[in-house]
């Protein structure tokens, strides 16, 4: 397609934040956009607020900042919401969660604790390692949906907010089996949403409802969620960008930066074993085997995507990939990845490479919420709806368009991300491809 450049409304007023789910990743989030307004850190990991992106031919010297090529909503612009189980601030909650340290936090005490999460949905059947004090009643689940939508106007009204876009940022639930009827179309789903099926978990209900408000939603965990035909029929259907699933930090991040060049070189892979130790209430959720499920099919796919078996079965045929999460309360949020990798090179003669990531976790997280909360704005503004793969960039197992298989290669991604940018600015897109040979 050619880039002409597209009608894109321009970011005017508030922009709302909506966060199901107000634990480690979301409040490092809100503290960090707090912290970054008040000059008291940099946003690094940002895209949105540090990236630049190059235009044009290389010797034209065009290199903006993303921010100032785009109209993206600013910092200031940005207002918090959200809902949790627990009745903690976000001070209070971030305070717990133990990613930000004390001399940080307590520069953006009076911000943090006027940010209190409303009740939340939940049902402990599909986190089951929690217990919930702060949580809605009602008798069916579409009941339960329309408390969500209240949440959603109340919140617009008393801010007066222009547009408002939602992430998941709530506990891993319970693996769910996407291929089940209710999931396939949209009136199944609504009458099973009335029918209190027991398929349908609290992450869909936030998901339908902020669908219905007519609010872009991000899924950061690994559960379904939004990721199934019925919801992103409904999404195309009121014209609302959808996307997800899974952050993709840490340990993933790192696969999906190495094994693209182990397979750019065509080095062959034997077997790949990563394992994890990890003390937070993420951990903790995730050791329970069903929410651990969830994870580890987000986890899994990675590698056969990238490295294409079926295309190199002499590299990559009987390859062997196994992912642990072990909680170890000691550790808290700052997460030990391993990761053994067994390659093997010109005439099959073998190597080890041995990754030891001292991650935290959070602060890898915070900045994607931000940029997806930006991006997903510009998407809306600019008249995007349905799955948003030029955002997979984001995410341990993109959301992608059925029939077609996700795209994980975090350099394909990166490129999708800008040249979408480009197109939308009617600007040439990218190639690499060089001409000056036959000048
Ligand atoms: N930190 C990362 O790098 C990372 C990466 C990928 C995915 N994730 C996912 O992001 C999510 C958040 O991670 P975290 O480290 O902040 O976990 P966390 O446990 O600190 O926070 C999750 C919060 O969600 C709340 N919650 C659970 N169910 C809820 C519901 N139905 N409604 C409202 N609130 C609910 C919990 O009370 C908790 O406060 C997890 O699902 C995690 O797997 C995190």
């Amino acid at each position: 397609m050619d880039s002409k450049e597209i009608n894109i409304k321009e970011p005017k007023g508030k922009l709302g934040v909506l966060l199901p789910g107000m634990g480690a990743v979301a409040t490092t989030f809100v503290a960090g956009v707090m912290a970054v307004k008040k000059g008291i850190a940099k946003p690094v990991g940002s895209v949105t607020q540090i990236g630049t992106i190059r235009l044009g031919k290389r010797t034209e010297n065009r290199s903006p900042l993303i921010k100032d090529f785009i109209a993206l909503a600013g910092l200031e612009d940005l207002v918090f919401g959200g809902w949790d189980i627990f009745e903690d601030n976000c001070y209070q909650a971030a305070k717990k969660a133990g990613v930000l340290d004390r001399y940080m936090l307590e520069q953006i005490k009076p911000e943090l604790e006027k940010v209190k999460p409303w009740t939340a949905v939940f049902d402990k059947k599909y986190v089951k390692k929690l217990d919930g004090t702060h949580i809605k009643s009602g008798n069916t689940k579409m009941e339960l949906v329309d408390q969500i939508r209240q949440d959603i106007q109340n919140f617009k009204k008393e801010n007066n907010l222009d547009r408002m876009a939602m992430v998941w940022c709530g506990s891993t639930e319970i693996y769910m089996d996407p291929s089940e009827d209710i999931f396939n179309d949209l009136d199944a789903f609504e009458k099973a949403i009335r029918e209190n099926h027991p398929s349908i978990a609290p992450s869909m209900l936030y998901a339908y409802a902020a669908i219905a408000e007519g609010v872009p939603y991000a899924n950061g965990a690994p559960n379904l969620s939004v990721d199934f035909p019925a919801l992103v029929e409904f999404a195309k259907k009121k014209g609302v960008p959808i996307m997800g699933k899974d952050f993709k930090t840490g340990q993933t991040l790192m696969k999906t930066i190495l094994a693209p060049g182990l397979k750019a070189r065509y080095l062959g892979l034997n077997g790949w074993f990563s394992t994890n130790i990890l003390g937070n209430r993420d951990g903790e959720v995730l050791d329970d085997p069903e929410s651990f499920k969830s994870k580890e099919v987000s986890k899994l796919g990675v590698l056969e995507h990238i490295l294409q078996p079926t295309v190199y079965p002499d590299l990559y045929g009987d390859m062997y990939h196994k992912v642990r999460i072990n909680y170890y309360p000691p550790r808290g949020d700052n997460k030990e990845g391993w990761d053994n990798i067994d390659i093997f090179g010109w005439l099959g003669y073998p190597m080890q490479i041995k990754i030891d990531f001292l991650c935290r976790d959070s602060i890898l997280a915070a900045p994607i919420v931000l940029d997806l909360i930006i991006f997903m704005d510009l998407a809306a503004r600019s008249g995007m709806k349905g799955i948003q793969e030029w955002l997979s960039f984001y995410f341990k197992s993109p959301q992608a368009a059925e029939g077609l298989y996700p795209e994980h290669d975090i350099f394909i991604q990166l490129m999708k991300l800008k040249n979408t940018l480009r197109y939308l600015k009617g600007e040439e897109l990218i190639t690499h491809l060089g001409l000056e040979y036959y000048d």
